[in-house]
């Protein structure tokens, strides 16, 4: 039976890939029960970023998606894309959480389970196997696929038993950067199918286009699957487009069997929400087809453009992509998905922008070296472990990185109480804390609070402004209800209104194009401003390295890493600043003590806003200046 089937990635990985997985489920519905007809193997339609996303920017609950998305394919399987033990986080869930996620998600509607570890460590995919078993879900072992002098063929047929020793229905070969070549993969087919025999099930992203030529070498390699977007979000950093692989394949004993005419009625639908939302198109640029050098994945890509472009760095994408193999090789070469393409990437950035390699280490880095993510695939230099490192512990080879996780559900039940209705709920919080209490707080509050929120959350889009009457009005009501300041600023005769401290600093920088929402620019640590009260000159001031949010203490709830008047040493952290998903501790430069603390808890932070003021120890303070 050599037909090839096909899974469809138009609304997770497709709109991941290009759109920043800023879809919402409006414009999904009305074209899912026509999808539901074409036959594909099984819809993505879950996982990946799209549960952070549905919290963090679209105000929508990730399990209700699911579920209206399930109530409108009845006939086809969904799938969904998890991160093993991050699940669809990024860090380490225990046990526990990950087996009740992966259930509920079973029965909120998907039965396909693609699993995959960034570093190809078995381990981090146990419990989700155990999991998917026992609920009877199909486990599809994804292969995160790289190049380096430690991944051969074997390394990963051996990775592949692994899997099948685990229970896998089916092998994915995961390509997310496009480094795959024709004969790459149909050499990887051959010897899986002899030596592993389970259905194949080839993942190329589209990147430099081999893409399309490397599903035509599987199929006739033995390759039972392969991924395709519709055409509107397919090229580029996505996958090829559904049509073309379905029209190439025709006439052929690999033949597909779909309904050319029922996709593009579907890519139609597609082109009218693309032009509507104004999204890009798949495009390969240069930078793409170099891929073959920085490997850098689709997702990845343009995440690193716009955090780029929010640190007002753009022109220093190409040495940025420059350091990424660099960064890559001196940590034993772990192949750049998720979450280790933003640790390695964010590290090339760090390292472009300090100009001092290796100066800022996000916290996530700090852990991977130690063995917290996992094994690495190769070793690592000796010298940047040292300096990493320092005095934190290293985790012992044969300890399970998931197994120090041991948070029970009923502890998370009872950190967020009566704002959880459901084990759903509970799971959310479980797994993005902040987002998920913000969400539930907001939802669960009376109507006249929705209404106003309502209003917030809508901000972000130019034509949703309200009239000055209905801003007095949510003022009014906003008074009544206790619910807090209103923020009301003018933009010629436009206003936004947004309730303070409900955006996290991405969302902020998401409505950066409305000046009137975006923060203050903060003045450079070198100009403060007039008013600015004169300080001892051996002061010096701990900035921001980037944009982000400036945390105070490693978690809610926990005592700050310092306060004015702590001694600090040289390389203690005073604080964090998350950036690009990570947790970046800012460290002391010099011996000395704190002297101010510039910021609030969780403000947001410009490139170079004055953290903290510390006065050196050593050198005695010249007598302040007069005024
Ligand atoms: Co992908």
């Amino acid at each position: 039976m050599p037909r090839l089937q096909i899974m469809d990635t138009t609304i997770r990985d497709g709109q991941q890939s290009l759109w920043a997985t800023r879809m919402q489920i409006g414009d999904m519905l009305p074209i899912l029960p026509k999808m539901d007809r074409v036959g594909y193997w099984a819809i993505e339609a879950w996982g990946g970023a799209t549960f952070d996303t549905c919290l963090r920017f679209l105000d929508e609950n990730p399990w209700e998606r699911l579920r209206s998305i399930k109530a409108q394919t009845p006939n086809t399987p969904l799938a969904m894309l998890s991160r093993g033990q991050n699940l669809v986080g990024y860090k380490h869930y225990s046990r526990e959480i990950c087996n009740r996620f992966i259930k509920a998600a079973k029965r909120n509607g998907v039965h396909v389970f693609r699993v995959f570890d960034a570093l190809n460590d078995i381990r981090n995919v146990v419990d989700n196997a155990e999991a998917i078993k026992e609920c009877g879900g199909h486990f599809e072992g994804a292969i995160s696929y790289t190049m380096s002098p430690v991944h051969t063929l074997d390394s990963y047929l051996e990775y592949g038993q692994k899997m099948k020793d685990l229970g896998a229905d089916s092998i994915a070969i995961k390509d997310m950067a496009g480094m795959l070549t024709p004969y790459r993969t149909e050499r990887m087919v051959k010897a899986f199918n002899a030596e592993i025999g389970l259905p194949l099930h080839i993942h190329c992203h589209y990147v430099g286009g081999m893409a399309p030529a490397n599903i035509i070498k599987a199929a006739e390699a033995g390759a039972a699957i392969a991924d395709t977007a519709h055409a509107p979000l397919a090229f580029g950093n996505s996958h090829p487009a559904v049509e073309m692989i379905v029209a190439a394949l025709q006439e052929s004993r690999y033949d597909t069997g779909l309904d050319l005419d029922l996709l593009f009625e579907i890519a139609e639908y597609w082109e009218e929400v693309r032009k509507r939302g104004h999204y890009k198109r798949g495009v390969s640029s240069l930078t793409h087809m170099k891929v073959y050098s920085h490997q850098v994945p689709g997702g990845m890509m343009s995440n690193l453009v716009s955090q780029l472009e929010i640190q007002n760095a753009g022109d220093r994408l190409p040495e940025v992509m420059q350091e990424i193999p660099k960064v890559r090789a001196e940590v034993g070469y772990p192949p750049l998905v998720t979450p280790m393409s933003q640790i390695v990437g964010t590290q090339a950035v760090f390292n472009v922008l300090t100009g001092k390699r290796w100066s800022v280490v996000s916290k996530e880095m700090k852990d991977y070296i130690c063995g917290y993510y996992g094994k690495a695939p190769g070793r690592m230099d000796k010298d940047i472990v040292a300096k990493v490192v320092g005095n934190s512990e290293m985790l012992p080879p044969d300890v399970a990185p998931g197994s120090l996780v041991t948070t029970t559900y009923s502890q998370v039940e009872d950190e967020i109480g009566d704002l959880a209705k459901s084990e759903e709920d509970v799971l959310m919080y479980a797994l993005f804390p902040n987002e998920a209490r913000t969400y539930l707080s907001k939802h669960r509050t009376s109507e006249k609070v929705d209404f106003l929120m309502e209003q917030e959350s809508s901000h972000t889009k130019e034509d949703d402004y309200v009239d000055i009457n209905q801003i007095r009005e949510l003022v009014r009501v906003a008074e009544e209800s206790g619910v807090g300041e209103i923020v009301v600023e003018e933009e010629g005769t436009r206003i936004a209104v947004r309730m303070p401290g409900t955006l996290s600093s991405d969302a902020v920088a998401a409505a950066a194009p409305v000046a009137a929402i975006a923060p203050a620019p903060a003045a450079p640590a070198s100009a403060p401003a007039a008013d600015e009260p004169d300080r001892p000159a051996n002061w010096y001031a701990v900035t921001a390295p980037m944009v982000g949010t400036f945390y105070t203490s490693p978690g809610p709830g926990e005592p700050p890493f310092v306060q004015v008047g702590d001694e600090v040493a040289a390389n203690q952290t005073l604080c964090i600043v998350e950036a690009m998903k990570l947790m970046n501790e800012i460290a002391a430069e010099e011996m000395g003590t704190v002297r101010e603390v510039c910021l609030e808890d969780a403000s947001p932070v410009e490139f170079g806003t004055v953290l903290f003021y510390i006065e050196p120890h050593g050198a005695p303070a010249p007598a302040p200046e007069t005024a």
